[in-house]
């Protein structure tokens, strides 16, 4: 019998899709959100901005897991100073301090052969204006990643950061924001994200297209970077939902 994934922000999107495909490997699965979705498993509804969603979901799971998914995360989008605060607030708790958090709460139960994939984003390689806070989070994530990869790597704990570009989910939905063209699909970015595992990459970067872009910024002034991140985000911004 495999070991169990565990998997946040598993009722919709790409952690959905993940769900799936780690199914069809055989893994039992346990599913953490605030609603429940359509994949088999031990469903934990949880609120993982909170200290206390993070330890039911820690309670609800067994005490050797093949993997932990730290999937879950939102965006605000529009000017910063427009935002509500909470709202802001909650992206840092959710997509930064849960993760931080889920990490050191697992750490424990997975061993040589076990796996950590933390959702950054094609944005987290740059900052992304009328993106802020949620940019900046995936920055974060990024670089903790590959700095804890490199921790773990001597015992067989693999990190992966995934990061997809645009993809269709519930996400432009929560950020009030329209889907940009050339997207992917949530399960296109799982199926690659399992391969990219598999191939024990560290940084996951979706699409041959983001990998490129992302390449080329290398050589960019970053003020220029960040003004043609500028340029793009803008019309998704005004064609709002
Ligand atoms: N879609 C994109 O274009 C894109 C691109 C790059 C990276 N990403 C990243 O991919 C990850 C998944 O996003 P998605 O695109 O699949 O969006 P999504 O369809 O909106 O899914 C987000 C998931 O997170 C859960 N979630 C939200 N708030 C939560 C909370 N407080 N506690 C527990 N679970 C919570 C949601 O379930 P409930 O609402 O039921 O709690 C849902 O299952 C995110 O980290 C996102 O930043 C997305």
């Amino acid at each position: 019998m495999k070991e169990t994934v565990v998997i946040t922000g598993a009722s919709r999107g790409i952690g959905r899709a993940l769900a799936v495909e780690f199914a069809g490997r055989g893994h039992p699965l346990v599913l953490a959100a605030r609603s429940r979705g359509d994949v088999a498993g031990t469903v934990v509804e949880c609120d993982l901005t909170t200290p206390e969603g993070r330890e039911k979901l820690l309670a609800a799971s067994p005490a050797k897991i093949a993997g932990l998914v730290n999937n879950a995360g939102f965006a605000t989008a529009g000017p910063f100073a427009e935002q509500d605060r909470m709202r802001e607030r909650d992206v840092v708790r959710l997509n930064v301090e849960a993760v931080v958090d889920l990490c050191h709460l697992f750490l424990p139960r997975l061993q040589a052969g076990s796996f950590i994939i933390n959702l950054a984003s094609t944005a987290g390689f740059q900052p992304v204006p009328l993106f802020a806070t949620y940019s900046a989070s995936k920055a974060f994530v990024l670089s903790f990643s590959e700095a804890l990869a490199e921790e773990l790597a001597p015992r067989g704990i693999h990190v992966m950061a995934l990061c997809p570009g645009v993809t269709e989910s519930g996400f432009q939905k929560e950020a009030n924001v329209a889907l940009a063209p050339g997207y992917a699909t949530s399960e296109e970015v799982a199926k690659y994200a399992l391969k990219a595992l598999d191939g024990k990459k560290r940084v996951a970067i979706h699409g041959t297209k983001n990998a490129f872009l992302i390449f080329s910024q290398r050589l960019s002034p970053r003020i220029a970077t960040v003004k043609v991140a500028r340029k793009i985000m803008e019309p998704w911004f005004k064609e709002r939902h």
